[in-house]
């Protein structure tokens, strides 16, 4: 596998692989952060890290609000979701419909894999490594946040947005999103597009927060606190008191979820608390608006349920 460096200089990053085939990528932040006006996106303006791939690639316009994706980017692009530990890929594989994937689906055949918001800890694609032997595109509107992940593993990278996925139709046999449409202004769409991407007969992994848990009253309360203190300059009081109180409360909360007593790291705590309070935007949904759009866009949902303590809902679909 080839190792991929970047580098920066005068805003442009070039992205060069050890291997031999280089590619020179100019970076084009407008890209990811949706346009107003509808706008082209070409191949040689789509971050990879390995674009020989280029089948795959589409012309993509873009149609939403703007500032919602700008505001999220900005959120990744500062506090990149780095949450990553051994405990973390065991509760996926133990814990969420990920782990079942083989049950529905033979990994073994697929040809192309994708991970659609990636975060800075790229677990999805160091899952599907792990146990399907495959080697996920790993796509995140935060362009930090793939410098980031980049330091993780090394498959291709594509900076890209969920609600205008710059892929041909029907080009994976299997797509994760986990945790990433609820940030989006349109997640219908958002699911719409993950289809759009996987061939029929193909799979997908997706989650979203649970309106039934906790975490959503909490959320609009205390993280409306969290977020005015962040705003009026004083994140120093949110980082040296409220962050050390939630790693208290998050350690119960992954033991309630690995189903056993483990050692959180803090700095995963303090990762989550960035993502669970500070994030701009969040929608929370029950399990039966999912699956009725779902059904409504001819999909199967094999399964669905929650993890995470309840605060995630995760659906398991057969296009
Ligand atoms: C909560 S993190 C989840 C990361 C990873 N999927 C996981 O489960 O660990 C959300 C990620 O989605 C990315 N994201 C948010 N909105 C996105 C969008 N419209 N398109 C693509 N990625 C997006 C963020 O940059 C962030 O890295």
């Amino acid at each position: 596998m080839g190792h991929v460096t970047l580098s920066e200089a005068e805003g442009h990053v070039t992205l060069s692989e050890a291997e031999g085939s280089l590619d020179h990528v100019k970076r084009d932040s407008s890209l990811s952060l949706g346009m107003t006006e509808p706008r082209h996106v070409t191949l040689s303006e789509v971050e990879g890290s390995r674009n020989a791939d280029a089948s795959i690639i589409r012309t993509v316009q873009q149609h939403y609000d703007a500032s919602i994706i700008r505001a999220v980017q900005q959120h990744y692009d500062v506090r990149s979701f780095d949450c990553m530990s051994e405990i973390v890929l065991e509760e996926v594989r133990n814990h969420t419909l990920l782990g079942e994937v083989e049950q529905y689906f033979d990994p073994g055949q697929w040809q192309r894999v994708v991970d659609v918001g990636c975060g800075a800890s790229a677990r999805n694609p160091i899952f599907a490594l792990r146990y399907w032997g495959r080697e996920a595109v790993a796509v995140d509107l935060s362009w930090r946040t793939l410098q980031r992940a980049h330091e993780r593993i090394a498959v291709p990278f594509v900076n890209g947005n969920v609600l205008a996925l710059p892929f041909q139709d029907e080009a994976f046999d299997f797509a994760t999103s986990t945790g990433v449409i609820h940030h989006t202004p349109d997640p219908r769409e958002a699911l719409r597009e993950l289809k759009r991407i996987v061939r029929p007969g193909g799979g997908m992994f997706v989650s979203v927060y649970n309106r039934r848990s906790i975490y959503y009253p909490v959320y609009r309360c205390l993280g409306g606190v969290f977020r005015a203190l962040v705003r009026l300059r004083l994140e120093p009081l949110v980082r040296w008191i409220f962050v050390p109180l939630y790693a208290l409360v998050y350690a119960p909360i992954v033991w309630m979820s690995v189903k056993r007593v483990v050692p959180v790291p803090y700095r995963q705590a303090a990762a989550d608390f960035d993502d669970k309070f500070l994030n701009p935007y969040v929608l929370f949904y029950l399990p039966e608006e999912i699956e009725e759009w779902i059904a409504a866009d001819g999909l199967v949902c094999l399964k669905s349920g929650t993890h995470m303590a309840s605060m995630m809902l995760g659906f398991l679909i057969r296009k």
